[in-house]
């Protein structure tokens, strides 16, 4: 019976470890065309360093679409729920939007999105 006592330890802190952690591979595919650093070169879209709180095209060195741009003027920033609703469909949120990217419908895959974000 010990082996039991031992594996359930080791369940316990399995999970526990899952639950502090990221799931960092949501965000691959996003990392064709993001940086989640500032010096990470030109990459076909803005770099994401803190962009949780950070205003929408909020990057100096990218050319933003015109929607994104007008976001900006009127003082527009990325929260946690506008980001969940525009990985969720892109086009709804910011219709003419240049990202390129497939709509996210699964909500788990989006939460360890976010959770890459955040985890600064
Ligand atoms: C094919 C390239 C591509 C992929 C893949 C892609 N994006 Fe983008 N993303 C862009 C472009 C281009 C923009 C700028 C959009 C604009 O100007 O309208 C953008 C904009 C954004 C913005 C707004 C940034 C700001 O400064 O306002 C966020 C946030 C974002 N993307 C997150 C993601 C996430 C998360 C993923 C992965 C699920 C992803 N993107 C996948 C190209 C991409």
């Amino acid at each position: 019976m010990r082996w039991m006592a031992v594996a359930a330890a080791f369940l316990a802190a399995a999970g526990s470890a899952r639950a502090e952690t990221c799931d960092r591979q949501a965000f691959e595919h996003c990392q064709a065309c993001h940086a989640l650093t500032k010096d990470a070169g030109q990459k076909p879209g803005p770099q994401l360093v803190a962009v949780i709180g950070r205003p929408v095209a909020g990057d100096p060195a990218f050319d933003y679409s015109p929607v994104l741009q007008e976001a900006r003027a009127k003082g527009e920033v990325w929260t946690k729920d506008k980001l969940d609703l525009y990985l969720s469909d892109p086009q709804a949120v910011y219709a003419g939007t240049w990202m390129g990217s497939p709509p996210i419908r699964d909500a788990k895959q989006r939460a360890d999105i976010l959770c890459v974000l955040g985890g600064r």
